[in-house]
């Protein structure tokens, strides 16, 4: 496939109620998108009351129940599916991306730089940032807050990813505008989906901005939601515009100088 149609899906979980979220999440998918990018953490909700908690409400990937929704999902609608959940592994519990392609199969991402209270919640991601096969194309995942850190983008975007599938649930006001510049400095493109309404199960109330976004190997903002309510952008990928030459003399890749990187 060389061009395909992909959807930002921003959404309001409301925390515990799972299935209601993840029924609202599906709906929301239009019929003929390629690949559909759901928040980070999307049908439980973020704010864990503590560690307990999220493991009572984590999934084995391969048997748990919004895992199987999803791929029922994406075989149904022959959809590409990217969303955050909870995903207990023996005593272990990671803030988890996964991918689950039309034809049954799937793949994770872990989350590597946990943010804030996440610190007491989950496991750090413990596998590197994986760049995988769907949409005829190479797709990069990474989660929230690993924005701030452009070695995740750089280190996805130098394995091959066209594309970042990026589920949010931004609370900072920073991240919309910084991933312009990680698709402009990588040439790629860059699905960011967050979510949006209020949390507050900790006494530290999290307001999560919304501005789902999908931005263009140049900068370009395809398409984008608005900051209060549940919404859908999409957008066109052409992966054959991710070509690194920036100028007939420079090389995105080529021109690297990694011995002068190192510290
Ligand atoms: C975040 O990483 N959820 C801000």
């Amino acid at each position: 496939m060389t061009q395909f149609l992909a959807a930002a899906v921003q959404t309001e979980p409301e925390f515990g109620s799972v299935q209601q979220n993840v029924t609202t999440a599906l709906e929301l998918i239009p019929a003929d998108v390629d690949l559909a990018v759901l928040p980070e953490l999307f049908a439980t909700g973020y704010q864990f009351t503590s560690r307990d908690e999220a493991r009572q409400m984590a999934e084995d990937l391969e048997t748990g129940p919004t895992c199987t929704r999803l791929r029922k999902a994406a075989a149904e609608q022959r959809t590409t599916i990217v969303a955050g959940v909870v995903e207990g592994e023996s005593d272990r519990v990671f803030n988890t991306a996964v991918l689950c392609r039309p034809d049954g199969s799937w793949d994770k991402y872990r989350k590597i730089h946990l943010f804030w209270d996440e610190k007491d919640i989950f496991d750090p991601g413990d596998e590197p940032f994986p760049v995988v096969a769907a949409c005829g194309t190479r797709i990069g995942l990474m989660i929230c807050f690993d924005w701030v850190y452009p070695e995740a983008s750089r280190a996805l975007a130098l394995d091959g990813a066209t594309v970042i599938c990026h589920p949010s649930n931004l609370v900072l006001p920073y991240c919309p505008d910084a991933m312009i510049t990680r698709s402009i400095e990588n040439r790629i493109y860059s699905i960011t989906t967050n979510r949006v309404g209020t949390e507050n199960r900790t006494g530290n109330a999290l307001t999560f901005i919304g501005l789902s976004q999908i931005i263009g190997p140049t900068g370009e903002r395809l398409a984008a939601c608005g900051g209060d309510a549940p919404g859908v952008a999409t957008a066109a990928i052409d992966p054959r515009t991710t070509d690194k030459q920036i100028t007939p003399r420079n090389n995105l890749w080529e021109d690297r100088r990694p011995e002068f990187y190192k510290r």
